[in-house]
């Protein structure tokens, strides 16, 4: 087990699921684990049982709603204001919904929670990881990503939705935006992976807004893997020593694998990092 006592290690969507096992691993390990989480009520009572199953007490909880552009800028600076480094930024919150749903500064909702808010959550704390070099970005994508497509004129999912459609494309885009951004912080000591964790049983089904959605996903629960057993890839991705300069990689069950040839493009990596910034009205380097 690696040593991170006095390594900041903050983790999107740490309440539930694979962020809530990823924040037990890196706390059993002694890291100092900041729960970035959207609900206070469930942020706390995961806080309480992450302490009490780890015995450590370096656990903090922040706010921010991932499917909000402004709750994530807001969220950036006063994680700025109050620690002066981290060591680990784990992009892990998602959801997938069944009906097309525009969030309030208009964008789709899955194509908001899912890539918007790990690309702005990551571009927005990026000075902070390179002044913690060595530091380690990780994107938990998908296997689904596989079955994504980018299409530039409907990143937004508007032409015929699909939820499970809309949640591949993001997926995929996640990876591509982890291809580019590693080699756009070549030689900063920042690394960036991307994970597919498995087919976990979490709570994921749940936040589909569709009932008939959230049975399937109860009656595939055999299939499933552990939501523990799903936070293996990124706990090792930000604690092991031996990925520690590895970047631009994909891992599934703690190893390098390869992603669809459309991941790689490396002009549509571009495009689209240039298209998401003018969406976000971010500057593009
Ligand atoms: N489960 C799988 O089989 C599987 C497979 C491949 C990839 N993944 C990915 O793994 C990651 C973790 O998902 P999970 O399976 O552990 O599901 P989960 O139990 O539903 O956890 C998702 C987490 O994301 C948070 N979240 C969702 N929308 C948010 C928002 N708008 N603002 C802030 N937080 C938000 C949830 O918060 P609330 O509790 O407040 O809703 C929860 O903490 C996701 O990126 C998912 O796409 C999962």
């Amino acid at each position: 087990m690696s040593d991170m006592r006095g390594k900041i290690c903050l983790i999107t969507g740490s309440n539930s699921g694979i962020g809530k096992e990823t924040a037990v691993g890196l706390a059993k390990m002694g890291a100092t684990v900041v729960m970035v989480v959207r609900n206070e009520e469930r942020g706390e009572k995961a806080k309480a049982e992450i302490m009490q199953e780890t015995g450590n007490q370096f656990i903090d909880l922040m706010l921010c709603d991932m499917s909000s552009m402004s709750s994530i800028k807001s969220f950036a600076s006063k994680f700025k204001d109050r620690y002066d480094r981290t060591d680990a930024l784990i992009n892990n919150a998602g959801a997938e919904f069944v009906k097309r749903q525009v969030t309030a500064e208009g964008f789709d909702q899955t194509f908001a929670v899912d890539y918007l808010a790990p690309f702005l959550l990551t571009y927005e704390l990026l000075d902070l990881l390179k002044a913690s070099a060595p530091s380690r970005i990780i994107n938990v994508s998908s296997g689904l990503a596989k079955n994504g497509k980018i299409d530039f004129d409907d990143l937004q999912n508007e032409k015929n939705y699909k939820g499970m459609k809309a949640y591949s494309n993001a997926k995929l885009m996640l990876m591509m935006f982890t291809y580019e951004l590693s080699r756009r912080l070549m030689g900063s000591g920042v690394t960036a992976n991307v994970l597919m964790p498995g087919f976990v049983a979490t709570n994921l089904g749940k936040n589909s807004g569709s009932l008939r959605s959230s049975i399937m996903f109860k009656m595939v629960r055999p299939m499933q893997i552990n939501a523990k057993k799903g936070a293996e890839t990124s706990v090792y991705l930000a604690s092991a020593d031996e990925v520690k300069d590895v970047s631009g990689k994909c891992f599934a069950k703690k190893k390098e694998v390869e992603t669809c040839p459309v991941s790689y493009d490396q002009e549509a990596q571009k495009r689209l990092w240039k298209e998401t910034t003018k969406l976000l009205g971010l500057k593009e380097s």
